[in-house]
This record gives C-alpha cells, structure tokens and sequence, in this order.
C-alpha cells in the first residue's frame, strides 16, 4: 500500500480471513486439490507477511475446519502434511518471525490433531510469545460453535468449584473463554472464492464485523486484494447499534 495513503487510513485491528477455493483453483489448473492446497499454503505465508508489514495487529487465517474432518482421508491427511511442513519451516526461521515481530497462536481445537502438530504448534506458540507486531491466529480444527461449547464448559467447571455464580456469567466472560481471549473482535472478515457464508468462522466474534467478499479464489489472492480489502472497509460506516 502507497505509505501516504496508508497514514492517512485507520488499518482495522484485526482481519480474519476464510482461506477458500484451493481445490477450485487446482481444478481449473488440472491439478490435484492437494496441489491446490499448497497453494493456498504459499499465499497465507505472503498474506501474514504483508499484513505484520502494514502494521495489522491481529490476523486469524481459517485453515482446516472442525467440519473439514469430512473430507477424504486422503485429502484430510495431505492437508496435515502441509500443516507438518508450515510448522517445521516457521519453527526453523525463528529469526525471521523475530525480525517480523509475528507471535502465533492456536486458535483451535488441540482434542482431534494429531499429537506431533499440537507439539509442534505449541513449540512455536512458545518460541514467539514475546514478539509483538502482529498476533497470528491460526484456526485449525476450529469451530465457531465448537469454540462456544468450549467456552460454556469452561464457565460450568468455575462454577462447579465455587469460583463464579451463575449469574456472573455475562458476555464479556463468554469472550475470555474463547480461543482468542484478550483479543479484539475482527473488525474485518474476508472471504474470497464467490461463497458468500461464514462456515462457522468466529461466530460469536462476528457479531460487527464488516464483510469483505470477492470471487478470487484463495491461491491468487495478493497483497493488493487485501489493500482493497482494507480501502473498502474504511469507507464503511460501522454504527454498532447506536446512530
Ligand atoms: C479451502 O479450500 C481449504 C480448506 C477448507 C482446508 P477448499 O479445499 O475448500 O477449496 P474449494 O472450496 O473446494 O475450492
Ligand atoms: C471453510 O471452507 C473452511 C476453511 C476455509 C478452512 P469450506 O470449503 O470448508 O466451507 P464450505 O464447505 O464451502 O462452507
Ligand atoms: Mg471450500
């Protein structure tokens, strides 16, 4: 983005972006959707990049849903892989993300994964917990829904052990037990690959989240896509409910 005009814009906090169209931009290639998905892999890596270099201070990419369980084991496993090859190469250029200021987190479910991802996510989640530029959120096995279940069983088990009352319970507390607790709700959500739905991403964060939608499929989305992204939502006027 052109630095004066960048000066000149309130950047939102925080993007969440559905990475979608992987497998329709294989397909349109003759490709395998594996092949699509690493892909996709490519782009995230230059989208997180190029957001920490513009300043945003929390990302969440949706990479693998609580539903995309669904899919042919042989698809579900290559998407591990690449998640196994992403861990291990973040892992290594630890100087990098030092340089980038990028902490990561996992905003997902652990309970499903396979132990040596989790292990591995949680490497790199401890490994980057002082940086500060730009948190990114990595939505793998996640669920909006599964995520508030998460969240009232936690409430539950504090009131089992006399912690709070039920009546403590409030929406602010819902929202520290969620995986992105002590975050900002994403001001901005972007779908690109012409699906106009949320498939169960941030639903309770969404609440007044501005949409951004787009027909590009995730493997061609560029730096100047999210630039759009950002331009258009500046010109929204987000009201909140109030006038
Ligand atoms: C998104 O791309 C990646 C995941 C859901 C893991 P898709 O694989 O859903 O791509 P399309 O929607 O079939 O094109
Ligand atoms: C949403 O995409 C999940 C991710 C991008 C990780 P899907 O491709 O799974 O969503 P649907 O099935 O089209 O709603
Ligand atoms: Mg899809």
């Amino acid at each position: 983005m052109n630095e004066e005009i960048l000066k000149q814009i309130e950047l939102p906090k925080h993007i969440g972006i559905i990475m979608d169209g992987n497998g329709r931009w294989a397909k349109q290639r003759g490709l395998e959707r594996t092949e699509g998905h690493r892909a996709g892999a490519n782009t995230f890596r230059t989208i997180c990049d190029y957001g920490a270099d513009l300043g945003i201070e929390y990302m969440t990419f949706y990479a693998f849903s609580t539903e995309n369980w669904k899919r042919p084991p042989k698809e579900v496993s290559a998407i591990m892989k690449i998640f196994r090859d992403y861990l291990d190469e973040a892992n290594a250029r630890e100087a990098e993300n030092e340089k980038r200021g990028l902490r990561f987190h996992l905003t997902g479910e652990k309970k499903g994964l396979p132990p040596d991802i989790v292990k591995n996510l949680e490497t790199l989640e401890k490994k980057s917990a002082g940086k500060k530029v730009m948190t990114v959120n990595l939505a793998i096995n996640y669920g909006g829904r599964d995520e508030i279940v998460h969240a009232a069983k936690a409430l539950a088990q504090k009131v089992k052990r006399g912690e709070i009352k039920p009546g403590d319970i409030d929406e602010a507390s819902i929202s520290e037990n969620l995986f992105t607790a002590g975050q900002p709700d994403p001001d901005l959500i972007i779908r690109p690959s012409g699906e106009y739905r949320l498939s169960n991403f941030m639903i309770w964060q969404a609440a007044y989240s501005e949409f951004w939608f787009s027909d590009i499929l995730w493997p061609d989305f560029t730096p100047d896509d999210l630039d759009r992204a950002i331009l258009d939502y500046c010109k929204r006027n987000r009201r909140f409910g109030g006038v």
